[in-house]
């Protein structure tokens, strides 16, 4: 099942994101920055309750929306749980009334799969920028950007 993330997951998530942030496959997160954006967090939890991903679905501006943080545990990969993560995160994006969702990746065949369509980044508005001032490869964001309009 998907669900709201809880406190207990954090630390789930920051070894998760650790790890594939150390392949270069996204952006490894803080356990501050985890704590602070929690309620941005849904889990992928098997039928022995044990999490096997994450995914975050951050608030952008406007209508517009971001997927960060999709990982899922290496050895459950193929399994479905990342198409499970990215529909639960579109499903409560439509819910709170917003109908464009990008996400920043290193895998945009992934996302194509949902219908995320590739589009310029300098077409996203400035308030994406600012988080990216944090960001180990700011200037540098060889990310592409994949937009979804529902
Ligand atoms: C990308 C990721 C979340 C997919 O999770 P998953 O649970 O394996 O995904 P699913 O089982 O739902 O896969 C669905 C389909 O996508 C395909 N797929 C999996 N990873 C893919 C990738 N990196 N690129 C393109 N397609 C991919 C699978 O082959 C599968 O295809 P099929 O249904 O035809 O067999 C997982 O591989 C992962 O954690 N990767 C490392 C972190 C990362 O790259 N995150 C995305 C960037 S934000």
């Amino acid at each position: 099942m998907i669900r709201k993330a809880r406190q207990d997951d954090v630390r789930f998530i920051h070894k998760l994101l650790a790890h594939y942030g150390g392949q270069g496959d996204l952006l490894a997160r803080s356990l501050t920055d985890l704590y602070e954006f929690l309620r941005d967090f849904v889990i992928a939890e098997d039928d022995e309750g044990q999490a096997v991903g994450a995914c975050a679905l951050h608030l952008c501006w406007e209508d517009l929306c971001e997927i960060r943080s999709l990982a899922v545990l290496p050895e459950r990969g193929g399994e479905g749980w990342g198409t499970k993560l990215v529909e639960a995160c579109c499903s409560e994006a439509v819910t709170l009334g917003f109908n464009k969702i990008f996400a920043l990746t290193y895998r945009p065949s992934f996302f194509a799969r949902f219908d995320f369509k590739q589009v310029d980044k300098q077409l996203l508005p400035n308030k994406i920028w600012a988080d990216c001032i944090n960001c180990v490869k700011f200037p540098d964001c060889d990310e592409i950007a994949m937009l979804l309009e529902l």
